[in-house]
C-alpha cells in the first residue's frame, strides 16, 4: 500500500545523552507537536534529524529505537549542524523570513554549500524508502531545495511541500543571494503550501520577479508541469488538549497552581526562546502595566515558560541574557513577601504541565513579532472547555487570521498591548463566553486533521490536473494522431495567431517581427497545396501587410476588422463605428500619464493600452483600475474590453475572431481544421470552429482548446512536423 513520507530537518523526538544513556524525547515548536499526532497510521513514515550528533557506535542503536516509532534519522555531522542548521538555516533563512534581515546579515557561501549539501543527504535517505506510488510531504525552511532534487530522480512522483513560517515580501527574499536556487527548489514540489493567502501572495511575487515562469492566478508553469500555491492554515489536534483537562494527573496540576497563586490571576506566556517571538517587548508591556495600575500589584501574575531553543546562535544567547536581566529587574522592582510578578521558566515542560497551565490561566499572551501560525495559542483555546478565558493575539501570527475573536494587538504598540491585558483581566465572563466558543468551533473544526486531509485532497487534484494536462499536450502520441490525421486529409483550413503563437512577446511590440526560421516554416506549409493558412491577428493590417502581404496566406487583421485574400487588396468591414473612440481615448491617456512606460496604440476599430514595459506590479494595478473604469462604458457603448498579455483592448464588440473564422469555414469543404492561438481573443475562434477542428492553446491557462502546446517554440516544431510528414506522405 503506498504511503506517506513525512520529511523535515527534526523528527517529533530527538535523542538525548542522559550520563551515557541515550534517551527520546519529545522535540519542540509547532511543526513537529502539530504533525507529531497523526503521521503514525497507514504504513507511514517520518524522515528527519534526531537532534544532536550522533557516534557512529550508538547509531544502530538509535535506528532500532526509531524505527519502533516509524521513524527515520538523517545524521547530521557537527559541521553540518553548525553551517547547514545553525548558520544558513537560522541565521539567514530565519531572520529574512520573518523581516529581521539587517545590513548586518552575513550571507556566508560556506553556509550555501552545507546547506545544499545537506539537503542531498535528506533526498538519499528518502530515495532509500520510496516507492513508486509514494507520496513525498517535505516541511519547512530547511529543506528548500529537496522537492526538487527528488523531481530530479523520481519526475513522477507526488511532491507536497508546506512552509511553517512566513514566506516574506519579494522586498525581504530578494536580499539573499540565493534566491532563484531556493524557489527552484520549492517549485520541485506540486504543491506548494503556505500558513496564510499572504504568504502564496509573497511567494508568487517571488516567483513571478525572479524565474521566468508565466503564473496563471495560483498555478505556476513550471517546465513541464503545472505547481499549485495554497494557503492552508494548520490546526491542532483539538481533542487532545480537551481531554487533557479531565485527565487526573492535569488536575491534579491544576489544583497545585490554584493553592500557589490562590490570590493572584494568572496571564500565560509560551514560546520556544526567539526574538520572532516579542518576549521581550511582552515583559515590557506587563512592567507598563504594573508601573501605570499599581493596583494590579500583587494581584497579576505572568507566568512565562521559555522553551530553550537554538541556543548555539549567537542572537539567540543574546536574547537569553536580555530575558533574564528585564525578568529581573522586573522581578527586583515589584516582588512583594507573598508574590512575584514574573514566574520565568527557562526549560520545556511536560505535557501534563502545559495542559495544567492552558486550563488554569485567565489570560493567555501570545505576542510574536512575526510566527508563520503559532499554535500555543490554538492550544489555550482548546484547552478553555468551560469557555472562559481571553486570548490576547498579536497580528503578526498567522493564527490571527482565523482567531479573530481574541484581543488582537500589534506587538509593536506596547501601550495596545498593556491596555488589551487589562481589558482581559476585567472582561466580563459573557464576553470571555461569546468569544471563546467562536474560537473553539475554528480551531476544532479547522483541526490537525482537516489540514492533512485538505493538504493531501491537493495534492491529489494538483496530481490528476497535471495528469489531463499532459494528455492535452501536443507531444509523444496526441503529437502523432494530429499528424496521422493531417497527413490523411486533402482540404486543410489551418488558423495562426501571431504574436505569443508563432512569436515570443518583445519587450517592444516593434520588435516582434517575423524570423527567417518562421517565413521557412510558413513557406514550407504553404507549399503544400492541400493547405489553406490563414493568419488571424489583432495586429494591424499595415504591420500583417508588411510581414505576409505577398505571401500565400489569408490575411486577417485587427481580430477581423480587415481582411485580405492572398494576391488582392485589403477589405474593411463596413458600418462599424468610431465615435467612442475619443472619449475612450481620454480615459486611457490619464493612465498612461500616470504609469510610466505605457502607451495606447490605436487601431481602426480598437484602442489597447500597452503596459510591458511599465514597473512590475504597478502594470497589472494600473490595468485593473482601467478596466473597472471602463466595464460599464463598454457595455453602453457595444464595446468589448480584452485583457491580454500585458494589454487591454477595447474594441468593437461585432468584430471577433470566431465570426472572421466561421465566415472562412463555411466558404470551403475542409476535411482537417486546425487553429493555434495564445489569448483571450483566439477563444472565440476556438469555440466557433466546428467540434472535430484541432483547437491547440499556446500557453498556461483554462481555455477552450482541445490541446496545448506551451510556447511558440513548441508551435514551430509542431508546424515543421506537419510539412515533413506531410512531404513524406506525398512522396
Ligand atoms: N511546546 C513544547 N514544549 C514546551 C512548551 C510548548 O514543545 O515545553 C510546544 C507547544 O505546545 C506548541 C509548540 O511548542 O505546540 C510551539 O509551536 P508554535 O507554533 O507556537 O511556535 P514555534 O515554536 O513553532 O515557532
Ligand atoms: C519552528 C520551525 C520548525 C522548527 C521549530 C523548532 O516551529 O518552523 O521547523 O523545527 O521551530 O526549531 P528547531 O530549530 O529547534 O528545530
Amino acid at each position: 500500500m503506498p504511503k506517506t513520507i513525512i520529511v523535515s530537518n527534526r523528527l517529533p523526538v530527538k535523542i538525548q545523552d542522559n550520563d551515557g544513556q541515550l534517551l527520546l524525547k519529545p522535540s519542540e515548536g509547532g511543526l513537529a507537536t502539530g504533525l507529531g499526532s497523526i503521521y503514525k497510521t497507514d504504513g507511514n513514515v517520518w524522515i528527519g534529524w534526531p537532534g544532536q550528533a550522533i557516534d557512529e557506535d550508538n547509531k544502530t542503536t538509535v535506528n532500532e529505537q526509531l524505527k519502533e516509532l516509524s521513524l527515520i534519522p538523517v545524521y547530521l555531522t557537527q559541521d553540518d549542524i553548525s553551517q547547514f542548521y545553525e548558520g544558513f538555516s537560522n541565521e539567514v533563512l530565519w531572520p529574512v523570513f520573518h523581516y529581521y534581515a539587517s545590513t548586518y546579515t552575513t550571507y556566508k557561501p560556506s553556509h550555501w554549500d552545507y546547506y545544499q549539501s545537506v539537503n542531498q543527504k535528506f533526498k538519499e535517505a528518502i530515495l532509500a524508502v520510496a516507492e513508486p506510488n509514494d507520496t513525498i510531504w517535505i516541511h519547512d525552511y530547511q529543506l528548500l531545495l529537496l522537492p526538487e532534487l527528488i523531481r530530479a530522480e523520481r519526475p513522477d512522483v507526488s511532491i507536497g511541500f508546506f512552509l511553517h513560517i512566513p514566506f516574506p515580501s519579494h522586498e525581504m527574499f530578494r536580499l539573499i543571494p540565493w534566491r532563484s536556487e531556493l524557489l527552484q527548489g520549492m517549485l520541485g514540489a506540486d504543491l506548494v503550501g503556505f500558513h496564510t493567502f499572504d504568504d502564496v501572495r509573497h511567494f508568487l511575487s517571488a516567483v513571478s520577479r525572479l524565474l521566468p515562469m508565466p503564473i496563471s492566478s495560483n498555478i505556476i508553469a513550471c517546465k513541464d508541469r503545472y505547481v499549485v500555491a495554497e494557503s492552508f492554515p494548520m490546526g491542532i489536534d483539538n481533542k487532545k488538549y480537551e481531554d487533557a483537562v479531565s485527565d487526573p494527573d492535569v488536575q491534579e496540576q491544576m489544583q497545585q497552581i490554584k493553592d500557589v497563586f490562590k490570590e493572584s490571576k494568572l496571564i500565560l506566556s509560551i514560546d520556544r526562546l526567539d526574538y520572532s517571538k516579542g518576549i521581550l517587548q511582552r515583559l515590557q508591556a506587563f512592567e507598563l502595566m504594573l508601573q501605570q495600575h499599581p493596583e494590579y500589584i500583587g494581584k497579576v501574575t505572568l507566568y512565562m515558560v521559555v522553551v530553550p531553543s537554538r541556543d548555539k546562535v549567537p542572537q539567540y544567547a543574546e536574547l537569553r541574557n536580555q530575558i533574564d536581566k528585564r525578568v529581573g529587574n522586573i522581578n527586583s522592582m515589584y516582588r512583594t513577601m507573598d508574590w512575584t510578578p514574573v514566574n520565568y521558566f527557562y526549560r520545556s515542560v511536560p505535557f501534563e504541565t502545559l495542559a495544567a497551565l492552558y486550563a488554569s490561566a485567565e489570560v493567555c499572551l501570545v505576542t510574536p513579532m512575526r510566527d508563520g501560525m503559532n499554535l500555543v495559542s490554538k492550544e489555550y483555546i482548546a484547552s478553555r472547555v468551560n469557555n472562559d478565558g481571553v486570548l490576547i493575539l498579536s497580528e503578526m501570527a498567522g493564527a490571527s487570521r482565523e482567531l479573530i475573536d481574541a484581543l488582537i494587538v500589534n506587538p509593536n504598540n506596547i501601550i495596545q498591548v498593556k491596555d488589551a491585558i487589562i481589558q482581559a483581566l476585567n472582561m466580563p465572563l459573557d464576553e470571555q463566553n461569546a468569544r471563546m466558543q467562536q474560537m473553539r468551533q475554528v480551531v476544532s473544526k479547522f483541526n490537525v486533521a482537516h489540514w492533512v486531509d485538505l493538504f493531501m485532497e491537493r495534492l491529489n487534484e494538483v496530481k490528476l490536473m497535471q495528469r489531463s494536462m499532459q494528455t492535452r499536450h501536443v507531444e509523444g502520441s496526441t503529437k502523432q494522431s494530429i499528424i496521422n490525421r493531417y497527413k490523411s486529409t486533402s482540404k486543410r483550413l489551418i488558423f495562426l495567431d501571431y504574436d505569443g503563437t508563432l512569436v515570443d512577446f518583445q519587450p517592444n511590440v516593434n520588435q516582434a517581427v517575423p524570423d527567417s526560421d518562421l517565413y521557412s516554416i510558413l513557406n514550407e506549409l504553404m507549399l503544400d497545396p492541400a493547405n489553406h493558412l490563414v493568419l488571424i491577428s489583432g495586429r494591424k493590417h499595415e504591420n500583417l501587410n508588411e510581414w505576409f502581404g505577398d505571401k500565400n496566406i489569408y490575411l486577417i487583421a485587427e481580430h477581423g476588422a480587415w481582411f485580405k485574400q492572398q494576391g488582392m487588396e485589403w477589405h474593411k468591414v463596413n458600418g462599424l463605428s468610431t465615435t467612442w473612440k475619443p472619449e475612450l481615448f481620454d480615459i486611457m491617456q490619464k493612465y498612461v500619464d500616470r504609469t510610466p512606460g505605457s502607451f495606447i496604440e490605436e487601431k481602426s476599430y480598437s484602442l489597447v493600452w500597452h503596459y510591458r514595459k511599465a514597473q512590475k506590479g504597478l502594470g497589472e494595478l494600473r490595468a485593473n483600475e482601467l478596466m473597472n473604469t471602463l466595464k460599464y462604458l463598454a457595455t453602453d457603448k457595444g464595446l468589448q474590453l480584452l485583457p491580454g498579455d500585458k494589454v487591454v483592448e477595447v474594441k468593437n464588440m461585432e468584430i471577433n475572431k470566431g465570426k472572421a473564422a466561421l465566415g472562412l469555414v463555411d466558404q470551403g469543404d475542409y476535411d482537417f481544421i486546425m487553429a493555434l492561438g495564445d489569448d483571450l481573443t483566439d477563444e472565440d475562434t476556438f469555440k466557433a470552429l466546428p467540434d472535430n477542428s484541432v483547437t491547440i492553446k499556446v500557453g498556461s491557462g483554462s481555455s477552450a482548446a482541445k490541446f496545448y502546446l506551451r510556447n511558440p517554440s513548441e508551435v514551430r516544431q509542431l508546424l515543421r512536423a506537419l510539412s515533413i510528414n506531410s512531404t513524406i506522405g506525398q512522396e
